[in-house]
């Protein structure tokens, strides 16, 4: 017998300020059409003053335990991916295990931008199958409008803020590719492309800092790193391309979309895309599209879904599961 981590809840939560692209045009040399054919954004959500990545994250929580059938009572651990907790420490993850009530378990944060729930998800499969914990909720949540520079229109124009969360729950598989849960992990990172994404500011610079992006060149790493990092994990799957449902990936630009779908030989119709209403929402992407994807009737029990992003580091990996 073999512990898997099988999903059996999903929610999200979207900050109700939409912002379309046109609002950037009266204050930046931008416009509707080239960010709409550049990256495929048309709108995202801004989280209003005062409202925290803890809040949003919590929000999802409660929708994804909702899904489940099950309370906070029922949860052994919380892993929130973020780049933009709250507060230095303690973590959003035990924020929210607070506003959710929550005082038993544990709550901790993973730090790797917009893989981060990439890397969530594979130490919440890690922890599951070790028997560390049995149910864990699994969360990506970001406010990634605190650190744009609104004076880059390289860089404001891409990003919004929302969460997505996941229940992972301990069940019996039988060790092969049937089996529902996480079948498969591959996770990488090197630090030597820092500068291709990073915040120019962070507590031992005693500035938060914006975000900087060499986005042409971040681009160029994408296709080529995503396609291989999602192949290697259907690989150690014992998964082809072909007995793939649904590729969830990070929503960054829908031509870096496009062309690793291409590039892994599937066609756009096996790919859950939600880019063009949330923008670039970091950790919180893959969750957030995981639940709009099973709103929409897209992802249902039994399909393989592969998950995968990139990220400042450059970090990135893949994800699959048996829904
Ligand atoms: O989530 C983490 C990972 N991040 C990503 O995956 C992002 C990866 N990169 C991208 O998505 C794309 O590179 C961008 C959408 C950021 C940019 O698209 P691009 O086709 O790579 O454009 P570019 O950066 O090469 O810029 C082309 C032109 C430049 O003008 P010149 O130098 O050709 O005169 C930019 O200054 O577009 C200009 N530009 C803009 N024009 C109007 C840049 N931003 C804007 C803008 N509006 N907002």
């Amino acid at each position: 017998m073999t512990l898997r981590a099988v999903a059996i809840g999903i929610g999200h939560y979207l900050p109700d300020r939409v912002v379309p692209n046109s609002e950037f045009e009266a204050t930046l040399d931008t416009s509707d059409e080239w960010i709409r054919s550049r990256s495929g954004i048309e709108r995202r959500h801004f989280a209003a003053d005062g409202e925290t990545t803890s809040n949003l994250a919590s929000k999802a929580a409660t929708a994804a335990l909702q899904d489940a059938g099950l309370s906070a009572a029922d949860i052994d651990a919380i892993i929130v991916a973020t780049s933009t907790a709250d507060l230095t420490f303690p973590s959003a993850a035990t924020m929210v295990q607070a506003e959710l009530g929550m005082r038993h378990g544990f709550a901790f944060d993973v730090q790797a931008v917009c893989a981060g729930f990439v890397y969530a998800l594979s130490t919440a499969n890690a922890m599951i199958v070790s028997g560390q914990a049995r149910r864990v909720l699994v969360i990506g949540a970001e406010t990634f409008s605190r650190i744009m520079d609104w004076t880059d229109r390289a860089t404001c124009v891409l990003f919004g803020d929302g969460a997505g969360a996941l229940v992972l729950e301990a069940q019996d598989g039988t060790g092969t590719s049937e089996d529902r849960g996480v079948l498969a992990t591959d996770l990488h990172s090197d630090g030597q492309f820092k500068d291709l994404l990073y915040v120019d500011g962070g507590v031992s610079t005693q500035t938060t800092g914006h975000l900087r992006m060499q986005g042409n060149q971040v681009f160029r790493h994408a296709v080529e790193k995503l396609a291989a990092t999602a192949e290697a994990a259907l690989d150690k799957a014992g998964l082809s391309a072909e007995e793939v449902d649904w590729i969830v990936p990070h929503q960054a630009n829908i031509r870096i979309i496009q062309g690793t779908a291409r590039k892994m030989g599937l066609d756009m119709e096996k790919v859950v895309v939600t880019v063009q209403d949330h923008g670039n929402t970091s950790a919180a992407s893959i969750p957030l599209a995981l639940s709009v994807g099973k709103q929409r009737g897209q992802i249902k029990t039994g399909d393989v879904v592969v998950t995968e992003a990139i990220g400042g580091g450059l970090a990135w990996g893949a994800v699959v599961l048996r829904w």
